[in-house]
């Protein structure tokens, strides 16, 4: 009965720790990465038309990707996201970063397409594009599954539910910590209570024995006194 205790205990200990390291990760954690999916340009920044733009993107605190392909104007440049300068960004978390493409200029600062706040949230369709034109200047599609909800409610219907799920869990972990506990009691007690039966044993046991041989004794006594 004994053993069966112990490994009860054991399997309450397995899971509390399974549940320890379940809750260390209490929610999707956003991390997703941000490709260039087409691009076209409706205008270079060049004086001297025949110097061919070099277009890149960058998010401020970011690295500056050049795109080599994109050299001529009113020309649609595809991609499949595995390119050598991809990704573009990456997101952790909802936050939106700083962004912009622009062209880099030799003998005067960079000249700028445009500059605007790239959101997670931004990609919102399906597919996870998220389509930006500016007239005159370009049109761009970036590309950005993981940015996509898994869930298409609003996120105040989901918010409840995660904390819900997250207080159930914590209820879960107390009453097995409670379990784990009380198994080790009732193991050590268990234990404990042999323990003192064997030794109250052992001590009627010499008692017993004692009794015995002053019996003995008494009745040598008695039997050498009848002789005598
Ligand atoms: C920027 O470039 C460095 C080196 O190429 C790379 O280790 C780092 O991850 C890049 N950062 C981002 C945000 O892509
Ligand atoms: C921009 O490109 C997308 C596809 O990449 C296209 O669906 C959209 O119509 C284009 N917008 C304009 C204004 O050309």
């Amino acid at each position: 009965m004994s053993i069966r205790d112990l490994r009860s205990s054991t399997v309450s200990v397995n899971l509390f720790t399974f549940c320890v390291f379940l809750s260390c990760f209490p929610g999707f954690i956003l991390s997703a990465i941000v490709t260039l999916d087409s691009i076209v340009i409706y205008n270079t920044h060049e004086l001297i038309k025949a110097v061919k733009p070099k277009v890149y993107f960058q998010c401020i605190g970011g690295n500056k990707t050049n795109f080599p392909d994109v050299k001529e104007k009113n020309v649609r440049y595809n991609f499949n996201g595995e390119e050598s300068w991809q990704p573009l960004t990456e997101f952790s978390g909802k936050k939106c970063k700083r962004c912009g493409l622009y062209e880099a200029d030799t003998f005067k600062p960079d000249d700028k397409f445009d500059e605007w706040e790239l959101c997670p949230s931004d990609f919102n369709a399906s597919d996870g594009k998220y389509v930006r034109f500016k007239n005159k200047e370009f049109n761009i599609t970036f590309w950005c599954p993981k940015c996509v909800p898994d869930i298409p409610a609003s996120s105040s219907t989901t918010a409840p539910d995660k904390e819900e799920k997250e207080k159930g869990m914590h209820v879960v972990l107390i009453l097995l910590i409670v379990v784990a506990v009380l198994a080790v009691c009732i193991v050590v007690g268990f234990a404990a209570y042999k323990y003192w039966q064997k030794k109250k044993r052992e001590q009627d046991q010499a008692r017993f024995l004692k009794l015995f041989e002053d019996g003995d004794d008494i009745e040598d006594e008695m039997g050498l006194d009848h002789i005598i």
